[in-house]
């Protein structure tokens, strides 16, 4: 049977307070309107139309989906108007539509499988998902005639005190015969806003001896809607929970659940051990039996099996391979790798750069633009210098150099297989294998350097001190 999927997104979101679209605001790093939309392509519809506004292109911008067709709104009229532009756009529409309102992110696909399944079984003409709330001042009321049958939505501008009183609401999500449709030109604008509401096709198709059905749901957060700043924390709180609560199943450790930030993306093996305060984004993927430590962030990047990553650590676009370890205090900028067993620890930051396998920079360096071989060791403070005021340069340590503390490598330069590099050194040729590079002046002493200063210093003092009695 067919079915066609559509997106309300062309309110403006007023209740936001922002200088663009709610519907583009993030939940875990993800925009709001990339869940709505996901959750019906697992449904499978023939196509997927979302109604945009003024913020067409954005939204275009931002699911980068080109499977997606758009229907414009240019002025939000209310979400009845919303929906004949979507049928416009589609010309003569038969089979099932599936409707959600775009700021609904927390609807999952299993719910929209199985309200489209009780549509179809309840041959309804239109049928929507309800649920039930404590707290319903920001949904339409769902009325029912004397039977106990459907006949209404009220919306809460347009509410009267005891309709207020009704606890079950109107989620946005809603299944339509294609020949529902026909009812939207009926739809007469609100008194109190001047819209023209989509919720009014239930009276009338039940006012016509039409079939409407609501579909309740127990758990309400999925229905929530999202209309506030408040709403979208809720929100981004309950799909940060819900994904925590999928890699707990799948055998990782959180040692404070509640203050684990996952994208949606973002792989994790097991026996992984998660400290709070961690963000895990886009694409990365962590392999098993990792521990990371507070306050890391992650970014597109992929970390292997039983590697540690220490406190305050920033990963963005990099690999790091199993069994390495990684912070405290690290910054690995794009681009690079760390290799299997390498140690990469206190203020190091690390760009653009290979480090082959237990390689180890322990403290305070800066490595950029370099590649390293294996079993490297890099002094404390030890740094490339691969920048000349205009251009970036390479720099390339062959396997089991030591490169001893505070020397800087100053590109492009190459240091050979097992060479050392002496600490204090300014190295700017390449240092051939085996050697040992020296660049520093050679220390020497001065003989009673410090009697000298202090007789120097007593003498200064006394003359002093003379000068200020002849003053006074
Ligand atoms: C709507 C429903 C309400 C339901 C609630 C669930 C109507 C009239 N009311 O109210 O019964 O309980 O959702 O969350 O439908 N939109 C357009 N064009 C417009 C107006 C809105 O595309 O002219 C889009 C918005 O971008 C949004 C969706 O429709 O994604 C819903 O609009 P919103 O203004 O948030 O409706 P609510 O007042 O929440
Ligand atoms: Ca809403």
């Amino acid at each position: 049977m067919k079915v066609t999927g559509i997106v309300l997104a062309a309110g403006v979101g007023k209740r936001m307070n922002s200088a663009f679209p709610k519907v583009l605001h993030k939940i875990l790093g993800r925009p709001m309107i990339s869940y709505p939309v996901d959750a019906l392509k697992a449904v499978h519809p023939e196509r997927i139309v979302i109604v945009a506004g003024k913020w067409m292109d954005e939204i275009k911008k931002a699911l980068k989906d080109d499977a997606i067709t758009y229907a414009i709104q240019k002025k939000p009229m209310g979400t009845a108007d919303a929906l004949l532009k979507a049928k416009r756009y589609l010309g003569d529409l038969d089979g099932t539509i599936l409707l959600c309102n775009a700021d609904t992110p927390l609807i999952t696909h299993y719910t929209l499988k199985k309200f489209l399944n009780h549509h179809r079984v309840k041959r309804n003409t239109l049928s929507f998902i309800s649920f039930n709330t404590d707290s319903p001042s920001q949904y339409g009321r769902v009325i029912r005639d004397e039977s106990g049958r459907v006949c209404g939505i009220v919306e809460d501008k347009d509410a009267t005190k005891r309709q207020k009183e009704i606890n079950e609401v109107n989620s946005g999500i809603y299944a339509m015969e294609a020949e529902a449709l026909s009812c939207i030109k009926k739809i007469q604008p609100s008194l109190v806003s001047g819209e023209y509401y989509l919720t009014d096709m239930v009276e009338i198709i039940y006012r016509e001896n039409g079939k409407v059905g609501t579909y309740p749901i127990k758990d309400s957060i999925e229905a929530q809607g999202i209309n506030t700043r408040a709403d979208l924390s809720r929100a981004i709180d309950m799909m940060r929970a819900r994904i925590i609560s999928k890699w707990m199943d799948e055998g990782v450790t959180f040692i404070d659940a509640g203050r684990v930030f996952v994208e949606p993306a973002v792989l994790i093996g097991r026996d992984t051990i998660i400290y709070p305060n961690v963000y895990l984004e886009g694409n990365t993927a962590i392999g098993q039996g990792c521990t990371i430590y507070p306050n890391v962030r992650i970014i597109d990047s992929s970390i292997g099996d039983d590697a540690v990553i220490k406190d305050s650590t920033l990963i963005e676009e990099s690999r790091i391979e199993g069994s390495s370890s990684i912070g405290p205090f690290a910054h690995i900028r794009p681009r690079s790798i760390i290799g299997r067993g390498a140690k990469i620890g206190n203020f190091v930051e690390v760009k653009k750069s290979t480090i082959g396998s237990g390689s180890k920079a322990m403290h305070l360096s800066y490595l950029g633009d370099a590649s390293i071989g294996d079993g490297v060791n890099i002094g404390a403070g030890a740094i490339t210098c691969n920048y000349d005021g205009r251009m970036k340069h390479k720099t390339v340590i062959e396997d089991m150099v030591f490169i001893g503390s505070d020397s800087q490598l100053v590109a492009p330069v190459r240091v050979g297989k097992g060479a050392y590099i002496a600490a204090g050194s300014t190295i700017t040729r390449d240092v051939p294998a085996g050697s040992l590079a020296i660049s520093r002046a050679e220390q020497r002493h001065i003989e009673k350097w410090a009697l000298r200063k202090k007789t120097e210093h007593r003498k200064q003092k006394t003359e002093n001190k003379k000068q200020k009695t002849k003053n006074r």
